[in-house]
C-alpha cells in the first residue's frame, strides 16, 4: 500500500552511503552531533512520559524502523520482550542494528500480512508518517495501528505537528505536515480514546540545527 516512489527515495537515499548511522535515515549529510540532539530530545519525552503513565511497555511494533535507533531504545531501556520492526526499505532492514533475538525485522509497512498475527501494547513511529502523503493511506495507516494495538496500548508518533503543508526536500523524501488539531480529531476518528502531545522544546535549539519533532501519545482505551 505504500507510496512506490517514497520506497525509491529511502532505497535510493540509503544506498548512496555504506554508513548505517542513525544521522543517516534524517539525511546522509545531516551531522552526527544533530543527530544525537534529535534522538535524546525524543527519548527524554518519551521517557518522561511512560514513566507518568506508569507504563512499561513489552510488546512493540517499530513502524519505518530504518537503522533501528528505537528497536535498541525500547531493548535496553524497557527489555522489551519482543520487537517487531518494519520498514518499506530492504536496505534499511539489513542495516538493522542492535536488534537481539527477540526483534522480528519485515520488510513492509503496517499493511503487510506479516503483521497480522501480532498485537502489541505499544507502537513507535518517529519520523515517519509524515512521509506518507497521501490523506487516505495515512488515515488508514492510523487505523490499522489501532487495530494492532492490545486494549490500553499505545501509538506514539513524531514529525512536524505545528505547521501544515508539504515540505518538498528534494533529492530526500517528501513529506506532508499535518497540525496537531487534525492528528487528534484523525485519531479519535480512528478509535483512540486519549490524545496527548508533547511538542518539541525549540529554546535550546542554538546552533543546532534538528528537524521539527513533535510527538502524539494515543492511547487505545486508556482508562
Ligand atoms: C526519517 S526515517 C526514520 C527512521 C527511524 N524511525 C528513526 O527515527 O531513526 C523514515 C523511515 O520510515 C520508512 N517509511 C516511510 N514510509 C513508510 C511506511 N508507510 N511504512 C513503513 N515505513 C515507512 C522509510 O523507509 C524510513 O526508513
Amino acid at each position: 500500500m505504500a507510496d512506490e516512489k517514497i520506497r525509491q527515495c529511502f532505497e535510493a537515499l540509503y544506498q548512496s552511503t555504506p554508513d548505517t548511522h542513525d544521522a543517516v535515515t534524517v539525511d546522509p549529510n545531516f551531522p552526527r552531533a544533530n543527530a544525537r540532539y534529535h534522538y535524546i530530545g525524543i527519548e527524554k519525552r518519551i521517557i518522561e512520559y511512560l514513566y507518568k503513565h506508569k507504563f512499561q511497555p513489552n510488546t512493540l511494533l517499530d513502524v519505518g524502523t530504518g537503522f533501528g535507533h528505537w528497536v535498541q531504545f525500547y531493548n535496553e531501556v524497557y527489555q522489551a520482550r519482543y520487537v517487531v520492526a518494519c520498514d518499506i526499505s530492504t536496505t534499511a532492514i539489513l542495516g538493522l542494528r542492535g536488534e537481539g533475538k527477540n526483534c522480528f525485522p519485515i520488510v513492509g509497512d503496517v499493511f503487510s500480512p506479516a503483521l497480522s498475527k501480532w498485537r502489541f501494547d505499544l507502537i513507535n513511529g518517529i519520523g515517519v508518517f509524515h512521509h506518507i502523503i497521501d490523506e487516505s493511506e495515512w488515515r488508514q495507516t492510523l487505523l490499522r495501528c489501532y487495530d494492532l494495538l492490545k486494549r490500553g496500548g499505545l501509538l506514539i508518533a513524531s514529525g512536524p505537528m505545528r505547521e501544515t503543508g508539504d515540505i518538498q526536500t528534494y533529492p530526500k523524501p517528501p513529506k506532508r505536515a499535518r497540525q496537531y488539531r487534525y492528528w487528534r480529531k484523525t485519531l479519535l476518528d480512528a478509535g483512540f480514546n486519549t490524545i496527548d502531545f508533547v511538542f518539541q522544546d525549540t529554546k535550546n535549539q542554538h546552533k543546532i540545527h534538528v528537524p521539527q519533532s513533535d510527538l502524539v501519545f494515543a492511547w487505545k482505551g486508556k482508562q
